[in-house]
């Protein structure tokens, strides 16, 4: 299944602390076993290819097996190194920002832009990262019910009804898509949603592909999408930066992540947020939100499809046994 080598390769470009060998002539002698390969490839696309045939845990495994639990190798790019197990993890989380900083490789940062939440270190994490988690507050998701419940509804009424057989994983991907479009951009159904499709498609392709800038290339491709998609997110901030001065002050409620974003007061530098953070963490939410979240709902509705139990118990809306 294609997207679940998606999102594994997003969980790993992105949850998986993957930490590059800064100066590395400074350690020469003192690198950790394993090997760089070829130059650029490295062990890209061997591992590429472990995660379309669902065998990366074999892929890391083998090369624990190997060399132990911190070893070196080259991903996308990049010289790497990759820490293992409970101890390398304590390491990680527990040591401080001037060893070890956040960092994405520098191909990645191309797509995805430089400000966002994986590339900051210190207090600029903290602050971006605070001003994110305010969109999801609870009582701020509360209010985001009932834009998805009018997704959904028409997502139902123009794919779903009368029909006798449908392809799911597809249409969760569509789902998925209008959802962000309404929640993080605030882009109704029309035109710009249509236009933001394609470019979004590409710079998902290009974060989990070799990251070779040739023309054509899968890499090239997303990088073009960036180009047209950024004047888009700044043509919506500005206009959702007049409609906030027209309401006097962010009286209005988070109508979309942008709006939310903007409308931190900026009257406090400890939650301020540059225009620059709000496009690259925007585009980061949308990639990491859409093959993750249309993958779940893929596999939430195969469960309700195979299992009746758990179909009628949701019909039902009793949750007790859930
Ligand atoms: C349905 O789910 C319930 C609860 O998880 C489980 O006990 C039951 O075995 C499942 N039934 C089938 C047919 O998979």
């Amino acid at each position: 299944m294609e997207l679940m080598v998606f999102m594994t390769l997003l969980l790993l470009l992105i949850l998986v602390p993957i930490f590059y060998l800064f100066n590395h002539k400074k350690y020469n002698g003192r690198l950790p076993p394993g090997s760089l390969g070829l130059p650029v490839i490295g062990q890209s696309l061997s591992l590429l290819r472990a995660l379309k045939a669902d065998k990366v845990e074999k892929w890391f495994q083998e090369r624990i097996t190997n060399h132990g639990h911190v070893w070196k190798a080259s991903l996308f790019g990049y010289p790497t190194v990759v820490l293992h197990g409970p101890a390398a993890n304590k390491f990680v989380y527990t040591c401080d920002g001037n060893l070890l900083a956040n960092s994405q490789p520098p191909s990645l940062t191309r797509i995805v832009g430089c400000k966002n939440l994986m590339e900051l270190s210190a207090n600029d994490h903290k602050r971006v990262r605070a001003a994110l988690v305010s969109f999801l507050k609870l009582e701020v998701l509360k209010q985001y019910v009932a834009k998805v419940d009018v997704e959904i509804q028409h997502h139902l009424q123009s794919h779903w009804h009368g029909k006798h057989e449908v392809q799911v994983q597809p249409l969760m991907k569509t789902l998925t898509f209008n959802i962000i479009c309404s929640l993080l951009f605030g882009i109704e159904r029309g035109t710009q949603r249509e236009k933001l499709l394609p470019l979004f498609h590409d710079m998902i392709e290009g974060v989990l592909s070799v990251p070779i800038n040739l023309p054509f290339s899968k890499y090239n491709r997303a990088i073009i999408a960036r180009k047209k998609l950024v004047p888009m997110i700044i043509h919506l901030i500005q206009k959702k930066k007049e409609a906030l001065m027209e309401q006097n002050q962010g009286d209005i409620p988070h109508k979309d992540l942008i709006t939310s974003l903007l409308s931190i007061r900026h009257d406090d530098s400890s939650t301020m947020i540059s225009e620059e953070e709000i496009i690259d963490n925007i585009i980061v939410v949308m990639i990491a939100g859409y093959d993750t979240t249309s993958v779940l709902l893929t596999f939430f509705l195969r469960l309700l499809a195979s299992n009746k139990s758990i179909y009628s118990t949701i019909v039902q809306g009793n949750t007790n046994m859930l």
